[in-house]
């Protein structure tokens, strides 16, 4: 069966044969009989910047309301590429024929479009600017390969009637496509043009993305119409409840399978988005629904509109220059050990005689800016070094944490050859306990040990090199390792694991990394880094910490101002807090995980080499996260 639509939209006739199946929703309540409906809760609205701004980008959305919005931009293909070089015409009206295939099926679409008259190219649709070099599009067929497509935006297309100012060719900005994804979201979408970089003028800036914390889907917006007489403008638009939407309509199970991320409105208010005006800014709601020209996903007398709050991570993720502070997921549930203790005297060091001797000690070292650290205060720390078999070479690269008498905890990233990428065996760890000067193999109190096995963290993938779930256990042969003073593990993390609970504190970390000069320390170093808040981290640069920075999977600590932070050689580390009822009585129990961080080229011996770069944050695998991975893969640690 086909049936005949007026679209008013594009002013074009199409035919459209339906093959869909419908389900019928007369009756008081119809989107009751969508199965799914309700079932998928929106997102929370996103938090651009809790301090300043808040925005998606700095400025956007600001429109004096004269000429065309300066977001508007025009997705335009020229077949043949090579035409482009002598693309200089003043033909004034383009008229075209689209023949798209769907489904195998070919369905005649007719577009007959008459055009401002200051382009020459297929016109495909609008897009709004959301960065400098992203525009957000509703889905659209496109016939064309990616270098084919223009996208034109700036002054010419702000509707001054400028006619010097736009005559052909002037004051027109032409940007390549560089990218296009076109992302499905829930069997439908929208699309993400990367495009040449703009720069931002008067009229030409991104508008806002949504950020005001309402999910209501049954307010007024302004939806931007393209009008019978070819002028783009704004239209107050009436949105409807999904039961008033349906009310006198069959929809089909593709559309009821979607409900939850569809607005309505009549169909009288077409047009490409929906946008609101908010304190003097405007921002994007939504996307007209793609594939309307699909009955499978029409609905009669009705426009449906695509939430974009419903998937708006994934916006900002595909966004060149946009960046939103990552949510942060709900916690494990928390372990207790009862008492404080993880194992059996756990934490706790000998009484400080070295404080006057430290404070003279003026050696530099770690770690940057740290100072020496007495063995018998910090006793859980242990030195990991690879022998390796084939080439008999040692490599001294990462630290670790006691926190039995058989398990280390270290990072995963310790664990694999630097120059293969093979994970390590076992039998070519050798580990040190109890080491302060590394120089001094007569140290009293030293102890050389070997590892029986290791585990890595399941989701730990070396090869990704996003240092995501950087954590792994080297469990050690049973009775290799005596409990003294100089050798003694950390408590794991009891209770409480509430990130707020630490942010702001002070963490201990200890290490023979990287010192000031990028050599590595012979005298154990420690230094107390501050424990960042997540947002006052991410905000120190959006660009690193989006993709890095996982709320309850890691955390940032370090002094950037004054450059006191870990470096590399520290990882696998401890950083470890101090608790107790006082200061003779606290132990320390261990936190986080020294794990990876911003780096910086430095010249060495004449070669660049990349380095930690120390006033920047760098990242610890938050261990409340594991805790039960580590407990059940620890032969001797068990939760009361
Ligand atoms: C593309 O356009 C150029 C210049 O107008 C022309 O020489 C060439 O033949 C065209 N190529 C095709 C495949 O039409
Ligand atoms: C930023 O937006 C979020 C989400 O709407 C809101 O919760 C928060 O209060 C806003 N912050 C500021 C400083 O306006
Ligand atoms: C275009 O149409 C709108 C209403 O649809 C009207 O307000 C506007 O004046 C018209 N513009 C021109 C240039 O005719
Ligand atoms: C549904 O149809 C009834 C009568 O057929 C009409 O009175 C009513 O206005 C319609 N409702 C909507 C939302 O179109
Ligand atoms: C879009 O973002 C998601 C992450 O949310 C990512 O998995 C996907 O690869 C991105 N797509 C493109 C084309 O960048
Ligand atoms: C850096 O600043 C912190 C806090 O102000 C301080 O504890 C630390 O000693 C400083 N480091 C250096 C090298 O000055």
């Amino acid at each position: 069966m086909c049936k005949e639509l007026f679209v008013l939209l594009l002013m074009a006739i199409m035919t459209i044969c339906e093959g869909a199946t419908y389900v019928n929703l007369e009756g008081p309540n119809p989107v009751r009989e969508c199965k799914n409906y309700g079932k998928y809760k929106p997102t929370k609205a996103p938090v651009y910047s809790p301090t300043t701004e808040n925005l998606s980008f700095e400025k956007c959305g600001e429109w004096n309301g004269k000429g065309d919005m300066p977001w508007t931009v025009i997705i335009a293909a020229k077949p043949n590429s090579s035409a482009w070089s002598s693309y200089a015409v003043t033909q004034t009206v383009t008229e075209f024929l689209i023949l798209i295939s769907f489904f195998g099926s070919v369905t005649l679409i007719m577009l007959s479009l008459k055009f401002p008259r200051d382009l020459t190219d297929n016109k495909e649709t609008y897009g709004f600017l959301v960065s400098e070099q992203t525009v957000l599009a509703g889905f659209n067929p496109h016939h064309y390969e990616i270098e084919n497509y223009r996208i034109y935006a700036g002054p010419c297309y702000s509707g001054s009637k400028d006619e010097e100012l736009c005559k052909f060719g002037r004051g027109l900005l032409q940007k390549r496509a560089l990218s296009r994804s076109r992302i499905v979201f829930r069997k439908n979408g929208y699309e993400m043009w990367k495009i040449e970089k703009v720069t931002i003028t008067q009229h030409l800036k991104p508008i806002c993305l949504w950020n005001l914390n309402s999910y209501d889907r049954e307010s007024r917006f302004d939806s931007f119409v393209f009008t019978q007489n070819n002028t783009r403008s704004l239209k107050r638009t009436e949105l409807l409840s999904h039961q008033q939407c349906y009310l006198n309509n069959s929809i089909s199970s593709s559309v009821c399978d979607k409900l939850d991320s569809l607005m309505c409105s009549a169909f009288e208010y077409s047009g490409f988005f929906l946008i609101t005006k908010v304190d003097n800014r405007y921002y994007l709601r939504a996307t007209r629904w793609g594939n309307f020209l699909l009955s499978e996903y029409r609905v009669e007398n009705r426009i449906l509109w695509f939430d974009i709050l419903q998937d708006i991570d994934r916006i900002v993720a595909n966004s060149t220059g946009l960046f939103l502070m990552p949510p942060t997921p709900k916690l494990e549930t928390e372990i207790d050990f009862g008492r404080g203790e993880s194992y059996a005297g756990c934490g706790e060091v000998a009484q400080d005689k070295t404080r006057g001797r430290e404070r003279r000690d003026t050696a530099v070292g770690f770690i940057h800016h740290g100072t020496n650290a007495p063995i018998e205060q910090n006793p859980w720390h242990a030195s990991l070094s690879i022998n390796f078999p084939t080439t008999d070479s040692l490599y001294d690269l990462c630290g670790g944490t006691l926190v039995s008498k058989r398990v280390i905890v270290t990072a995963a990233h310790c664990l694999y050859d630097p120059n293969t990428g093979d994970k390590i065996e076992a039998e070519w760890l050798e580990i040190t306990l109890g080491m302060y000067d590394a120089t001094d193999s007569e140290e009293i109190g030293r102890q050389t040990v070997q590892a029986a096995s290791i585990v890595i963290y399941d989701g730990y993938d070396y090869f990704r090199n996003d240092f995501q779930h950087d954590l792994a256990l080297i469990i050690m042969k049973k009775d290799s390792i005596q409990i003294t003073e100089r050798v003694r593990p950390a408590c794991l993390w009891n209770s409480e694991y509430d990130f707020e609970n630490i942010a702001g504190k002070n963490g201990k970390v200890v290490g023979f990394g990287f010192t000031e000069q990028f050599t590595k320390s012979s005298i154990l170093q420690k230094a107390y880094l501050r424990i960042a808040p997540h947002e006052e981290c991410f905000y120190t640069n959006k660009k690193f910490y989006s993709r890095n920075l996982r709320p309850t999977q890691n955390f940032c600590a370090g002094f950037p101002h004054n450059g006191t932070n870990a470096c590399n050689g520290d990882s696998g580390g401890g950083l470890l807090i101090a608790n107790g009822p006082s200061a003779r009585k606290k132990r320390f129990y261990l936190r986080g995980v020294i794990s990876f961080g911003p780096s910086q080229k430095k010249e060495k011996n004449n070669a660049e080499i990349r380095v930690c770069n120390p006033s920047k944050y760098a990242l610890f695998l938050d261990i409340t996260s594991y805790m039960q991975w580590i407990v059940d893969n620890s032969p001797d640690i068990a939760p009361i």
